[in-house]
């Protein structure tokens, strides 16, 4: 049983200074936030404290606390929706919480139970209710994020921890439609590796993502490709998970696509998603779905007997991210779209039927009503 934490305690203090709201059309990812936020304090010796919501503020810490030395910080992406009706909605968020604990407890930082802390979120979104755009592919993002507080430099497993949720308003990702990015393989930094904690949300392994992008930036590609090893295999697209449709060379049968959870990639719920529609979905229609490890040549060479279908990354943020072309030792791999189309016909149905259970359009047991 997981270390609890009781929703009916939540004492909640409401702001004094309630914020004006962002029209819709200059919300920035990340950029602005709610009037409050959710904090839970947890010690070693008494466990999950009296949650609280509070007005959005400042965290004061000492300069010697365990977080700015070694890292104790884990994170969650998950979002909370308006239905037509004006209900609010979650996505999935057990499997946040489900992550959650894993990371935490990956970086010695305290379990919680998950239901308890839906239900705490769920109060939260209830109180920033008129944070949340009516309007379909709006969102209100939400970011728990767990720390160690404990004051020490010494290395060890913090004494006390801070759960904290804060929420930002966001828009679609493209806000003009999709927008297919090009990619550059990056072939002299990994992300994660096997044993490694690349399949955990750490904050840490975020931070060294961000190079190899401005990298990929500097020759004129959005994004970077993650490769591993020398097969260069191919594993993830600068902070998503990645999907590929390729035409079997055999039997022309099609097959989407994605890297097996060995340990080095990240537990996507989008993934996880795509992956479940797609079987239950797709293979009707004669597709294969399959979790196994591609060889970047695999996928040049699929590319240049026109194989390849489509491509496109999976996260929370932008649900699906489609690629247009991958530049990889020199050439550029053409990743099946036609010059006028910026998403295919995989990653556009994908979008469509994920957004329709956020949104409620679909009755389906991910969607969970506030
Ligand atoms: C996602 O949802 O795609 C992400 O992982 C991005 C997030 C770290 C902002």
């Amino acid at each position: 049983e997981l270390p609890g934490v009781d929703p009916s305690k939540l004492e909640i203090t409401k702001t004094s200074t309630p914020k004006e709201l962002t029209p819709n059309d200059q919300l920035i990812f990340g950029k602005t936030f709610t009037d409050h936020m959710l904090s839970i304090e947890w010690t070693a010796s008494d466990g999950w404290l009296t949650p609280r919501i509070i007005p959005y503020q400042n965290l004061s810490l000492d300069p010697a606390t365990c977080v700015f030395h070694y890292a104790f910080e884990c994170f969650e992406g998950m979002k909370a929706y308006k239905d037509k009706d004006g209900k609010i909605r979650l996505f999935r968020p057990d499997k946040n919480m489900e992550r959650l604990n894993k990371s935490s407890s990956r970086i010695a930082l305290p379990t919680i139970d998950g239901e308890g802390l839906t239900k705490l979120i769920a109060e939260f979104t209830k109180l920033e209710s008129r944070f949340i755009p009516k309007e379909k592919g709006y969102s209100l993002y939400l970011r728990p994020t767990m720390i160690g507080t404990q004051r020490t430099i010494g290395v060890g497993p913090p004494g006390s921890a801070l759960l904290f949720v804060i929420a930002s308003p966001v828009g679609p990702y493209y806000p003009t439609g999709f927008k297919a990015v090009s990619l550059e393989a990056t072939d002299y930094a990994v992300r994660a590796w096997p044993g490694g904690v690349g399949d955990k949300k750490l904050g840490a392994n975020y931070a060294p993502c961000i190079v190899p992008q401005q990298e990929a930036a500097s020759r004129g590609f959005q994004q970077n490709l993650w490769l591993f090893g020398e097969e260069e295999y191919v594993t993830e697209v600068g902070t998503m998970n990645l999907f590929m449709a390729i035409k079997n060379k055999e039997t022309g049968q099609k097959e989407l696509l994605t890297a097996p959870l060995d340990g080095t990639i990240l537990e996507g719920v989008t993934r996880d998603s795509v992956l479940s529609l797609a079987r239950e979905r797709l293979i009707p229609e004669g597709w294969a779905v399959s979790e196994r490890k591609v060889r970047m040549s695999e996928l040049a060479e699929a590319s240049a007997e026109g194989r390849l279908l489509e491509v496109f990354g999976s996260g929370t943020a932008a649900i699906v991210s489609p690629v247009r072309k991958i530049s990889y030792k020199g050439q550029l791999v053409d990743c099946g779209l036609k010059e006028h189309e910026e998403a295919g016909d995989v990653a556009l149905r994908m979008k469509n039927w994920i957004e329709g259970i956020q949104y409620g359009e679909e009755q389906h047991e991910w969607s969970y009503l506030v």
